[in-house]
């Protein structure tokens, strides 16, 4: 399923059924970047490729029809493929055009970031936003292959970098301590590749595990989520409030809250706390929220679509590291209390 580099041709890919014809979905950065790497090695009409603006605002279904109605007016069929060649923006849309057009057709992602490689690009959960809720409409889809290039890597800004990293920090906590210590004892500063490599594909290993058991996410699937209740809504509100933040940062920082909690709910060592604080304190920086700002997360946090019963706020917490519990309720007062914790930091 994995594959890396591009000296690989589509024919290799687990691909079912006989593909026919290839059309590529881009956005202007990756467009620029790294489609030209892409076609020395896939054969490509310029018409079968569709660029499209780069920036989670345009995961959107105006864009989607605009995919739709590409791969019609080119004669698109079942038995035509289309490559993703973006971030987490471009999978997820471009997922979700594919499943849906004419009932599915394959689809193949070619992550352009860090956060994608580890995160957008597998697990088959493809979407677009809708009515100002990230990701609202959408389906499970895996694609038929994933291929991860680490020379995209070479160029991306230390921003995107660290925004990548936060997720793949979140697997090594759900996973073991041997994978948080291979996490924590990355030289991010000197960012050496090879063994970047080897961290994403142990990311990998250990979403993939998950996913595969649990496709559609309806129990073991959710220790993924760890992070992400708090997450989403730092992440939600600083877009609100017109100051946007990396996904992975907002990741980051639902990571240290929701650590918090696991200390004081489950017992959690907070040593784990301890090993993780220096990434805050080195690179990710102090979240912008505060104190202040706690109604409107809680919100937010109200309203996730991970939560199962309307107004109950669901988290996963660790009971320790690679011990994650799912469906994780907390009251007001405890999220209060994270969240002072977290700002005060
Ligand atoms: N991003 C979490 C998941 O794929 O389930």
């Amino acid at each position: 399923m994995l594959t890396y580099d591009l000296d690989l041709s589509i024919r290799d890919a687990t691909v079912a059924t006989p593909i026919e014809q290839i059309f590529l979905l881009t956005d202007e950065n990756a467009s620029l970047h790294c489609l030209p790497l892409v076609l020395k090695t896939i054969n490509i009409p310029r018409e079968h490729i569709l660029t499209i603006p780069a920036g989670d605002s345009n995961k959107t279904l105006a864009f989607t029809e605009q995919i739709w109605n590409f791969l019609f007016s080119h004669g698109a069929t079942r038995s035509s493929l289309l490559l993703n060649l973006g971030g987490g923006m471009i999978c997820d849309m471009g997922g979700f055009a594919a499943a849906t057009y004419m009932r599915g057709i394959s689809y193949v992602n070619i992550p352009t970031t860090l956060l994608a490689d580890v995160d957008a690009a597998s697990g088959g959960k493809v979407g677009i936003n809708y009515n100002g809720i990230k990701n609202a409409i959408g389906t499970f889809a895996r694609p038929k292959a994933v291929i991860i290039s680490a020379d995209f890597l070479a160029t991306l800004p230390t921003k995107e970098f660290l925004s990548g990293f936060a997720e793949m920090l979140k697997h090594s906590l759900i996973s073991s301590p041997l994978e948080l210590n291979r996490i924590l004892s990355y030289d991010i500063d000197s960012a050496p590749h090879d063994e970047l490599c080897t961290l994403i594909e142990r990311s990998l290993i250990i979403k993939n595990y998950i996913v595969e058991q649990d496709p559609e996410e309806h129990g073991l699937r959710k220790s993924l989520n760890f992070g992400h209740t708090i997450g989403h809504a730092i992440e939600q509100y600083q877009l609100r409030a017109g100051n946007p933040i990396p996904h992975g940062y907002a990741v980051f920082y639902g990571l240290l809250a929701e650590l918090y909690l696991s200390v004081k709910l489950l017992g959690l060592n907070d040593s784990v706390i301890r090993q993780c604080l220096p990434l805050l304190y080195n690179y990710y920086g102090k979240p912008q929220c505060s104190c202040r700002d706690q109604d409107e997360l809680i919100e937010l946090m109200r309203h996730d679509k991970k939560n199962i019963a309307a107004g109950h706020i669901n988290f996963t917490l660790l009971k320790a590291v690679g011990n994650a519990r799912i469906n994780q309720e907390c009251t007001n007062a405890d999220i209060r209390e994270a969240l002072d914790w977290l700002f005060a930091l």
